[in-house]
């Protein structure tokens, strides 16, 4: 059960120049010029925040104690033999609402000192994972960080900061919407020799029809719902545009597979948005996600390629989710 505890009256958080709003305003615009917006764009607002919980509550297997979440327990219950009283410090790099860091932070009590920091690009899901890691029995927080992992890598350390014990970094959920080298990245200017990383991917089941069964996670209302939201935001009334749902040509660097979704106009239309105006013309789509699956030997290759010894990958039983354990090598 989680243990909750009153909420500080404030959080004194660490945020980079990356998410400026004058930043995330000009990103959006050239995003819908260039026909292709940042995932990021869609986690930025309470509301998305609000509504991509939504969805990952009904839809993800990470989420699911006979699925994915074993995957997750499987890791956790590696890392708490491997840590064996040293502590940690749980670094959750875009751990949206901190649910698979505070699941982590259980398994791990009374491994010693525990500290976890939550570091992600959307405000008001740090402010949630803040929420659930600080209800972790025998964890300090560390000062929470708003930031791209893409562009803030280098800063990451310092932003970080130091505690006890080796750090254990996670990565995931990330693996579907980011390239693998950046968000390999970001954790690796973290990881010191010895320290340890919890990388997750979305799999693709072996089998017919499994593309298919992916593709309905986010062919529904409420990814619909999500995604509307950044449509919305930008001035398009409903009727203007449709949202195309289904495979990727294109799924990305070590990716088997991928599922995208595009913004159709219906007609010519002129946005007027914060970075300046963008017209939309029907016949050229904008895609607004790009959703990646990948294999367990796609995963293995991204944390190899990235210099890490793999120490374990476990897989779920239906086979959709993957969750490798990695560690810097010492010397
Ligand atoms: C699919 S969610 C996964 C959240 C959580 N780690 C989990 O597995 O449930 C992706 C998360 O990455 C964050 N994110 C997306 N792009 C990011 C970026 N460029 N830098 C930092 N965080 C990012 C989002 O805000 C969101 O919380």
């Amino acid at each position: 059960m989680l243990r909750t505890l009153p909420r500080p009256p404030f959080i004194d958080v660490v945020v980079h120049e990356s998410v400026h709003p004058e930043a995330l305003a000009a990103e959006l615009r050239e995003g819908l010029v260039e026909g292709e917006v940042a995932t990021r764009q869609h986690y930025l607002s309470a509301r998305q925040a609000r509504l991509w919980r939504e969805i990952a509550l009904a839809f993800s297997p990470a989420r699911n104690d006979e699925d994915g979440a074993r995957a997750y327990d499987a890791v956790n219950g590696l890392l708490a033999d491997r840590l064996a009283g040293d502590g940690a410090h749980v670094i959750g790099l875009g751990c949206g609402d901190g649910a698979k860091e505070r699941r982590m932070l259980d398994a791990l009590a009374g491994s010693g000192p525990l500290t976890a920091t939550a570091v992600d690009v959307s405000l008001p899901l740090v402010q949630v994972a803040v929420d659930r890691l600080g209800g972790a029995a025998g964890t300090a927080l560390g000062r929470p960080v708003v930031c791209d992992l893409g562009l803030a890598a280098a800063d990451l350390p310092a932003m970080v900061g130091e505690a006890p014990g080796p750090r254990v970094v996670s990565l995931y959920g990330i693996l579907p919407g980011m390239e693998a080298f950046s968000a390999m990245a970001s954790a690796l200017a973290l990881l010191r020799p010895g320290d340890l990383l919890a990388v997750s991917a979305n799999l693709l089941p072996a089998g017919e029809g499994s593309l298919e069964a992916v593709i309905a996670q986010y062919d529904n209302g409420p990814t619909r719902r999500w995604l509307g939201a950044l449509v919305e935001d930008a001035g398009i009334e409903e009727g203007l545009a449709d949202v195309r749902i289904g495979e990727l040509s294109d799924p990305g660097t070590g990716a088997a597979a991928a599922v995208g979704a595009w913004l159709e106009p219906r007609e010519e239309l002129e946005l007027e948005l914060e970075a300046g105006g963008v017209r939309l013309e029907p016949g050229s789509p904008v895609r607004l996600l790009r959703s990646a699956r990948h294999t367990p030997e796609g995963l293995e290759a991204i944390v190899q390629a990235a210099g890490l010894e793999l120490l374990a990958l476990e897989v779920s039983p239906t086979g959709e989710e993957g969750v490798a354990l990695a560690a810097a090598p010492t010397g």
